[in-house]
């Protein structure tokens, strides 16, 4: 029943009338290659609810980045549509896709992609260049989105003068800067060590605390436990879609392995 809100009493002991801010119906993306058709979404039917947390899990080549570029209005379906906010996407000008591609949702991508020379500072204040906010204001926010990822005291450094973990964490910050209500998150801790990727899943859950719908995509049935609800995908279709019982807190987790490791970095 992927057209349905959510109803119940949520994992978080939140709202149970959250309204649905995102939607796919229906979509399809068939690549052409040459001679050959790939067709890697064969009709998605999701609905996500406001200010929840889902898992998008799948195996390699089941479409979970297709889709997400989908949802995320940074690809088009071949068919069926999205629906942000109730408003459909295919009905909206080229400046209103823009706009919610700039205001509404954050994308953190499965490689950081950051741009190599360019500070973290400068990295996170760039979807703010594409939004047209001023100089100092760019500054201001990257800067405070760079304090929220614990990152305050990195601000000049280099992607290739941070670690994995920080280079996540800078790409979350970029996500974050235009204070969107969604976050679209793919495999973000894919590349990293169990304690950066705590750290990651940490930052996610505090969003989603603070009312940011999350949606993340992994391979990992323990991070995706921390969402409340994992969603299923297999050959471009859905195929599962549960809550989930006991949602894993990954400041818990964060702290568990400090303690184990003596209060620092292992
Ligand atoms: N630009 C493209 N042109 C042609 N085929 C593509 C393109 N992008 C993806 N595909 C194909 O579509 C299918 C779904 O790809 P997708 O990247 O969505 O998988 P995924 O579930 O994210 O996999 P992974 O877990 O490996 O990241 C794959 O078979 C892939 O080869
Ligand atoms: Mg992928």
């Amino acid at each position: 029943m992927g057209d349905m809100p959510e109803m119940g009493e949520g994992v978080s002991g939140r709202r149970d009338d959250a309204r649905v801010i995102l939607e796919a119906r229906g979509v399809t993306k068939c690549y052409h290659l040459g001679e050959v058709d790939v067709h890697a979404l064969r009709g998605v039917d999701l609905s996500i609810c406001d200010g929840r947390m889902l898992s998008l899990m799948g195996p390699s080549g089941s479409g979970k980045s297709t889709l997400m570029h989908i949802i995320g209005l940074l690809d088009r379906p071949t068919e069926g549509s999205v629906i942000v906010e109730g408003e459909e996407v295919s009905r909206m000008s080229p400046n209103e896709l823009a706009a919610v591609r700039n205001h509404r949702i954050g994308f953190v991508f499965q490689s950081f992609n950051l741009l190599a020379r360019t500070s973290a500072l400068a990295n996170v204040e760039l979807p703010l260049v594409y939004a047209g906010v001023s100089g100092s204001e760019r500054a201001r926010r990257a800067r405070e989105a760079l304090e929220r990822v614990g990152l305050g005291d990195r601000l000049g450094h280099l992607p290739n003068q941070l670690s994995g973990g920080e280079q996540q964490r800078v790409a979350i910050a970029r996500a974050l800067v235009t204070e969107p209500s969604i976050v679209l998150a793919d495999e973000p801790t894919g590349n990293l060590d169990s304690i950066s990727g705590h750290e990651v899943m940490a930052i996610l859950q505090e969003l989603n605390i603070h009312g940011i719908t999350v949606v993340l995509v992994t391979h990992d049935d323990s991070v995706a436990r921390h969402a409340e609800r994992i969603v299923r995908i297999r050959d471009g279709l859905v195929v599962g879609d549960e809550r989930v019982t006991e949602r894993i807190s990954a400041a818990d987790q964060r702290d568990a392995v400090a303690e184990e490791t003596g209060g620092g970095r292992a």
